[in-house]
Formats: structure tokens, sequence, C-alpha cells
């Protein structure tokens, strides 16, 4: 079973989205094993999106990240890294394949609704960026 690291950004918050988006995982099938809400403070953001350093929107992405609560979820199931992105759609909502989420909640690049881990390495990091070990719970043999 693989692990992916999920975050609904402050726009899907403050637009109510949450839900929907939960939704979408659930109904495929995949379980949530960590989610919480938080408000990221500055410095966790700029190790979370460390590869972007340097780049024009950097700063920009990290003020929109911090700017409100985001929703930190990891959730498991069958190449859920890789499942997620194709759920998600392509970064730009604008260029997302239709039925998307990011097609379906969002029309702009920075403010593109939800994150997902880029690969099986990037989940591992960060998941260990937003979640202790203990927060994250074993489902056991429950149907
Ligand atoms: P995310 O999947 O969270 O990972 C990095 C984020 O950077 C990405 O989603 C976008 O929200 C943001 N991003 C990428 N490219 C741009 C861009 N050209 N302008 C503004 N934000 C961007």
């Amino acid at each position: 079973m693989e692990r992916t690291y999920l975050m609904v950004k402050p726009d899907g918050v403050q637009r109510g989205q949450v839900g929907q988006i939960i939704s979408r995982f659930e109904q495929r099938g995949y379980k949530i094993v960590g989610l919480k809400m938080m408000q990221i403070p500055r410095e966790v953001a700029e190790k979370h999106y460390g590869e972007h350093a340097g780049k024009p929107f950097f700063q920009g992405l990290v003020d929109f990240i911090t700017s409100g609560p985001v929703v930190a979820m990891v959730i498991e199931g069958k190449e859920a890294v890789a499942t997620a992105r194709e759920m998600m759609g392509a970064t730009n909502p604008l260029k997302a394949a239709p039925g998307t989420i990011r097609a379906t909640f969002g029309i702009d690049v920075g403010r593109n609704i939800i994150h997902g881990s880029d690969s099986v390495e990037s989940a591992q990091r960060e998941i260990a960026i937003f979640f202790r070990p203990e927060e994250l719970v074993d489902y056991g043999r429950a149907v």
C-alpha cells in the first residue's frame, strides 16, 4: 500500500470545498490515515516548497499557503501518489482535464485548490513534515 500527502489549500477551505474534495478520495476507495486542519507556519511552508525556492512565484506561494487554514491529509491505497495526481488534474486549473478536482473547483495556477505529492519520495518527505508518526492511524482489519 502506498501513501501520499494531500493538502486542501486556503482557497479550498475558504470556499467550503473541503468535504467535496475529501469525498472524492473516499469514493475512490482510498483510506484517510491522517487528517488535520492547521495554519502552516512560514518556515514549514518554505521547507515544504523548498524545491521552488528562487522561482519567481516562490514568495507568493509561501504567502498564499500561510494566509489561512489548510486541511492536511495522508491517504493510503494502491498507487496513491499517481492516482491522486490524476484525480487533481494539471497544476493550472485552466489546463486541467474536465472532471478533475482542479478543473472543477479552481481557476488559477496559484490558487489551485489542492496540493498532492509528485512522487513516492516526495510523499514520504512531505508526510514527515506535516505529521508525527503517531498521528497516522492503522485501519487494521476494519471494513
Ligand atoms: P502545488 O502542487 O502545491 O506545488 C507548487 C505550487 O506552485 C503549485 O501547486 C502551484 O500552486 C504553484 N505554482 C506553480 N507554478 C506557478 C506559477 N507559474 N505561478 C504561481 N504559482 C505557481
